[in-house]
């Protein structure tokens, strides 16, 4: 070994120890003759001196080594001088002057500074190997290896087998755009890499695993975002003989002791809210419960006031919503117009609002069209105290709650109503089942085809998609879907039921769930699962805004690998063989 110790964990016990240190010379100082420098590890510093006096040899090394290089000392661990102690460092009382000093690589200037904060993603990501050399990066990767620890060993207490599944597969049904790997041998046919190990897990379901789980690497091509990479990593688990409930108390506890692997206390059993009440209190599928600011409903009051834009909207099908935000009445013009075009810019065909100044004095452009108890009500329902103004967005429901939810979040953060020391963990359940898509002219599933119907919603599924709830459950943490799941269909007609509905035909089914299918018919047990999305868990709790800073190498937003320059150009020969043209004449 040429290393005795870790730089990181040396202090005053160990004074006149003779350690073998190996590392990074990480910080290089001469100070008239005197060469100190930082030696970096994984674990730590430790800080090396040479003194021409005391060891000449070991001095001339010293002037050749440049920050960065990797180097071997030897020698006897010894104490600072009190005045010299430095608090940066947990080793910051010892030092050592070392007996030896080996070069065992050099380095060329890096291109740039390791404690430079400043450094764009784009250089970070192409040098990524010296990126993680940062202590904030590796500290990164250390949190996801706890957190994933701390996973395992929780999955493995409870009677879970760790199983793998393929990459190399079939096109899996989570909605997004598939990877396609062409086959060599099989002319003109191609693999699909999972979306999500869906299929698999419930097929070990059928054969008995009762209890699985996997950290599992899916791919998706779909438009990326801070949130969303291309390949991704969930913590997949699937059980037999269980329904919601039991999931959800096995999952909450899986969740308390990740959180707890990262140093946060949480405590089960955690907040639930139905789809509804979240859509309706506060406008989102995945709210931030660190904060209020709940929405209400006065299209009562609107259906019965004389504003017409209102009433045409109500008599489509719409619906009028209103917010109270409190302390701003102050606002300017200037102010409300832009609010106003946020509003817009959300989607939303106008917004109208009640102002109660400070004064006492209640002004609003929708008041000409209400008379006295409909403003008294209006008053009531907000809870609108002097100082506050009422918005109001009147739309089809889902813009409406769109619009106000994206408002309330705004507010929450801009009139810092959001404690950000706070972990807010809520379960939404009753998600509906289907969703009407434009873009397909059908309806596709919220959640994935093998979503289970709500047993007092199966008469619903040809007749009244629209409002046909699944046992679907997400899992929210301050605002972010971190996870989801649900009870599968574990009957054949069932499933074929449910595809028919997604307007797929028999031979479609059979083509791309086919196998599925067929397995259900051999004795198939009910079962029900959930993934967390093990990138985003991890970010949240490392505080930082990007899934790519818990990744070790991650695809930048146009899904590059920067550092390996993927994806890459092929020869005209491995086209050939893949049995494959390109439109574009590769180089
Ligand atoms: P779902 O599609 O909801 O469910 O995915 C589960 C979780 O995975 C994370 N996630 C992502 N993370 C990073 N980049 C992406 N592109 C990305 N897409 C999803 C999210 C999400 O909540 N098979 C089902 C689970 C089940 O029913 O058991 C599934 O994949 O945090
Ligand atoms: P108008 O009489 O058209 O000036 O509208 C009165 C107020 O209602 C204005 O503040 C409009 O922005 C607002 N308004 C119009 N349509 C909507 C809508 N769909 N939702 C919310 N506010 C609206």
């Amino acid at each position: 070994m040429m290393k005795t110790n870790n730089c990181g964990e040396l202090n005053l016990n160990h004074i006149d120890t003779e350690v073998t240190l190996s590392g990074w010379a990480s910080c290089i100082r001469d100070l008239g003759g005197i060469i100190f420098i930082e030696l970096r590890d994984r674990t730590g510093f430790f800080q090396i001196v040479a003194d021409p006096g005391v060891n000449a040899d070991v001095h001339k090394m010293f002037e050749g080594i440049r920050t960065e290089y990797v180097i071997t000392v030897r020698g006897k661990v010894s104490r600072r001088p009190e005045e010299t102690y430095n608090e940066k460092y947990p080793t910051g009382q010892v030092e050592m002057y070392p007996a030896s000093v080996e070069i065992l690589s050099k380095a060329q200037a890096l291109p740039f500074v390791l404690d430079d904060c400043d450094v764009s993603e784009d250089v970070r990501l192409k040098y990524r190997y010296l990126d993680i050399r940062r202590e904030k990066m590796l500290g990164n990767l250390r949190l996801r290896h706890d957190i994933v620890t701390a996973t395992r060993t929780f999955l493995n207490s409870q009677g879970f087998l760790e199983v793998e599944t393929p990459i190399l597969c079939k096109t899996t049904p989570e909605g997004a755009r598939d990877y396609l790997v062409p086959s060599r041998v099989q002319e003109g046919k191609f693999y699909a890499l999972p979306q999500s190990p869906q299929i698999f897990k419930q097929l070990l379901m059928v054969a008995g695993l009762e209890k699985y789980y996997q950290i599992a690497r899916c791919f998706r091509d779909e438009d990326l975002r801070a949130d969303r990479q291309p390949e991704f990593t969930q913590v997949d688990l699937e059980m037999s003989f269980v329904g919601q409930d039991d999931v959800i108390a096995l999952v909450e506890g899986m969740l308390e002791a990740g959180f707890n692997a990262a140093g946060v206390d949480v405590k089960p059993p955690f907040m639930r809210l139905t789809y509804k009440e979240a859509m309706e209190r506060f406008g989102s599928d995945r709210p931030d419960m660190r904060f209020g600011l709940e929405l209400f409903d006065v299209t009562d009051i609107m259906e019965a006031s004389t504003f017409e834009p209102f009433k045409d909207v109500i008599k489509a099908g719409g619906t009028v919503r209103a917010i109270k935000i409190p302390g701003i009445a102050d606002y300017s013009r200037k102010d409300m117009d832009d609010v106003r075009n946020l509003a817009i810019s959300f989607g939303a065909k106008g917004l109208a609002w009640v102002t109660y100044m400070n004064d006492g004095e209640v002004k609003s452009p929708v008041f000409k069209f209400l008379d006295e108890g409909q403003i008294a009500e209006l008053q009531r329902r907000s809870g609108a105290d002097k100082g506050d103004i009422v918005f109001f967005v009147a739309d089809k429901p889902k813009i409406v709650f769109d619009v106000l939810g994206r408002f309330r979040l705004h507010f929450g953060k801009k009139l810092d109503l959001i404690d950000e020391n706070a972990h807010a963990l809520l379960w939404v359940v009753d998600f509906p089942m289907f969703e009407y898509s434009e873009e397909h002219e059908r309806y596709v599933s919220v959640h994935h085809p093998f979503t289970a119907p709500n047993p007092d919603d199966m008469d619903k599924i040809e007749s009244d998609p629209g409002n046909c709830r699944s046992i679907a459950y997400d899992i929210i943490y301050n605002g972010t879907e971190l996870g989801g799941g649900s009870k599968r269909i574990h009957c054949p007609e069932m499933q074929e039921r449910v595809l028919k509905a997604l307007g797929l035909s028999a031979e479609e089914i059979q083509n791309k769930f086919g196998f599925m299918v067929n397995a259900f018919k051999y004795g198939t047990p009910p079962h029900a699962g959930l993934a967390i999305g093990l990138d985003r868990f991890v970010a949240l709790l490392a505080k930082t805004d990007s899934i790519r800073d818990v990744i070790a190498f991650p695809k930048n937003s146009q899904a590059k690998d920067l550092m390996a320059d993927a994806p890459g150009e092929v020869s005209l020969q491995q086209m050939r063989e893949l049995h494959l043209k390109s439109t574009v004449t590769p180089k």
